[in-house]
């Protein structure tokens, strides 16, 4: 028996990296699965790949009228909806003196008001039988991160919005948390690596498991979906309004040496 069988699951940014992963383990717990990416190729691979329980979207989760679209083809295909999983997100190192207006509005629309416009389209559906919401936030959700002002004021605000969900929703028999991954090797950072030198992007890449990481690695991505299977299973059935980290020990203090 699968942790997730027969729960209908909405998962955003499903074409690559931990959202992928995610599809593909809800499915295999047993979920039915709405794969949704504005890498409309992407998502249908991923769909093709789950077989039958599957099918795909193309949204753009900043745009109101994508994500209303996006939720009614969920339910119009299944039914209903039992979990909604807004994870897309992008992420452009910056600095807050040299961001243009557009750069700060990009990061925002999309990391955080994308994950309000789900839920604003998602609970009303949620809230007919009960329901699980995930959103992925991260550990610049929790604390200040060099170089990532708006990455970090939208991860601020996804945890802030979650723990507002979880209060008003909960009597409605809906979870709402959050999931802080630490540094998971995926593509998030490609499309700003692409415009640096060689050189500058090894510098880069060599920086992404910074020395605060006890667990001294990237994670691989179904280190993310395994627990968002959890949190989005009846194994979490008290968890609400929480901020799960899964960072290799990131969050849990600094390393540094008396001895
Ligand atoms: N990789 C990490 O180290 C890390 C760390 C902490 C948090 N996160 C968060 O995890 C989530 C998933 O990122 P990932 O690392 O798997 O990256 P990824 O780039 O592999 O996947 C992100 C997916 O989101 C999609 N996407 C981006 N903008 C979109 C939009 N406007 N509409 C629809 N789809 C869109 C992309 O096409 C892509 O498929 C993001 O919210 C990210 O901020 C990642």
């Amino acid at each position: 028996m699968g942790k997730l069988d027969g729960k209908i699951a909405l998962i955003t940014g499903a074409a690559s990296g931990i959202g992928r992963a995610s599809a593909l383990a809800f499915a295999q717990e047993g979920a039915s699965l709405a794969v949704a990416d504005w890498d409309e190729a992407g998502a249908q691979q991923v769909a093709r790949e789950i077989g039958a329980r599957a099918f795909a979207i193309k949204v753009d989760v900043s745009k109101a009228a994508d994500v209303e679209r996006m939720v009614a083809a969920t339910v119009g295909h299944f039914g209903r909806l039992d979990i909604l999983f807004n994870n897309a997100g992008v992420c452009v190192p910056n600095a807050v003196h040299t961001m243009s207006e557009e750069e700060w509005d990009r990061t925002i629309n999309i990391n955080l008001k994308g994950v309000f416009l789900g839920c604003r389209y998602g609970l009303p559906e949620l809230m007919k039988q009960g329901g699980v919401i995930l959103n992925t936030a991260s550990v610049a959700g929790l604390e200040g991160h060099c170089g990532l002002p708006d990455y970090c004021a939208s991860k601020h605000g996804v945890i802030g919005l979650t723990k507002s969900i979880a209060l008003d929703y909960a009597q409605y028999n809906i979870r709402a948390n959050c999931l802080c991954p630490g540094s998971v090797a995926t593509n998030i950072m490609a499309p700003a690596l692409a415009r640096l030198s060689p050189q500058e992007r090894e510098r880069r890449l060599a920086a992404v498991v910074p020395p605060v990481v006890p667990i001294n690695r990237a994670a691989d991505p179904l280190e993310m979906a395994r627990p968002a299977v959890f949190l989005c299973s009846d194994d979490a059935s008290f968890v609400t309004g929480h901020a799960f980290c899964a960072d290799g020990g990131w969050m849990g203090g600094h390393i540094y040496k008396v001895m």
